[in-house]
């Protein structure tokens, strides 16, 4: 089989380039990355060299690189996007370029060169906020950042390829991922460093806003099955099964890099920050078989291990980013 992984140097989308090419023999996989400030080609160094990969730097939003990308493939799995919401809240343009002239750019490129599947990677923050129960793949979509307005947007063109163009699309919808490679600016990650370096970490409002975790390799592993045996223009959420607090979540992080609350700045919230997120994920539990095998303790503990054992892959990054921000 041919792949194509979009966002591949990303945080998620290298980890499923390296799963794919670790489980599935054979298969080829082009990653094409426009290797913004969040994609990294170390991502890719443990299958740098692998005869199966082959990188391409540039952007979904080209349609002569997606031309030139998508022909030959058998499948898309498109991961690229911008990904972070205060970002999008100083200024959204890169999110609708990437998000969403990038998807659709990517969509029209499948239908001109016969792609058998393209799969949609997307988030449960379509849905804007819910504060009691869980979001179904019917319930409409309301998002609140300009992110999440730009992935929506995203969702209903995949959609719209698959119901008036006949294009073979699955999307997913997933709740916040963690693990290993992500970007130092998320919260974990953010967190972890911080503690780590001996600084202090910034907690948004009174820390009440919550979440459902799910470990990236869980994720991934998620998506092969969407990929494998989705059925063509469905929705498949995929869940974690941890919910927490970022109070609760900001407890377990100081514990399990040995700090106290001492360590805690509060900071104002972020404006139009959701409550709460939940999926209801019994569709791919019945449909596809999918539960997630790593609890989050165990996944938390191996996180912070390697954040610890990999300083030389996160300090470059996030120095530089506290050099951008100083200017
Ligand atoms: N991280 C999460 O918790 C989470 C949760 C739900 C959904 N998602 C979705 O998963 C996908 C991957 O997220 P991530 O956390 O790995 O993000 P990331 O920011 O770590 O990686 C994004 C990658 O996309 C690349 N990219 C961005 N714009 C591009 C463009 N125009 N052309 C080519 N490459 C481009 C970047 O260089 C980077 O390598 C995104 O679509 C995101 O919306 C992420």
């Amino acid at each position: 089989m041919r792949i194509l992984v979009t966002g591949g140097a990303g945080f998620i989308g290298s980890e499923f380039v390296r799963a794919t090419l670790r489980d599935s023999p054979g298969t080829r996989v082009t990653v094409l990355d426009k290797l913004t400030y969040s994609g990294n080609l170390e991502n890719l160094d443990p299958v740098a060299g692998h005869p199966g990969l082959r990188f391409v730097q540039g952007d979904t939003a080209d349609p002569l690189v997606a031309d030139e990308v998508v022909a030959g493939q058998d499948v898309i799995v498109h991961f690229a996007a911008e990904t972070h919401v205060d970002r999008s809240i100083v200024s959204a343009t890169g999110f609708v370029l990437s998000n969403v002239l990038g998807t659709q750019t990517l969509l029209e490129a499948a239908l001109r060169h016969g792609v058998g599947r393209f799969v949609h990677v997307s988030t449960d923050e379509v849905y804007g906020s819910i504060s009691e129960g869980s979001w179904t793949e019917e319930t409409p979509l309301a998002p609140n950042v300009p992110y999440a307005a730009s992935k929506a947007g995203s969702d209903l063109l995949a959609l719209a390829f698959h119901r008036t163009l006949g294009l073979d699309v699955v999307i997913t919808r997933c709740t916040n991922n963690y693990g290993h490679y992500q970007f130092p600016e998320k919260v974990i990650p953010l967190f972890v460093t911080n503690l780590l370096e001996g600084r202090r970490v910034p907690l948004y409002g009174d820390g009440g806003n919550r979440r459902d975790w799910l470990h990236v390799s869980d994720h991934c592993r998620a998506i092969r099955m969407v990929l494998d045996r989705g059925r063509a223009g469905e929705v498949y959420h995929i869940g974690g099964g941890s919910e927490l607090s970022n109070l609760e979540l900001t407890a377990r992080l100081l514990e399990a890099c040995g700090a106290g609350w001492d360590q805690v700045e509060h900071v104002p919230d972020r404006p139009g920050h959701d409550l709460r997120y939940s999926l209801d994920i019994s569709k791919i539990e019945r449909e596809l078989g999918y539960a997630p095998s790593v609890d989050f303790e165990t996944g938390l503990a191996a996180t912070v291990a390697w954040y610890r054992d990999n300083r030389s892959w996160w300090e470059p990054l996030k120095h530089r980013e506290l050099a951008v921000a100083a200017h």
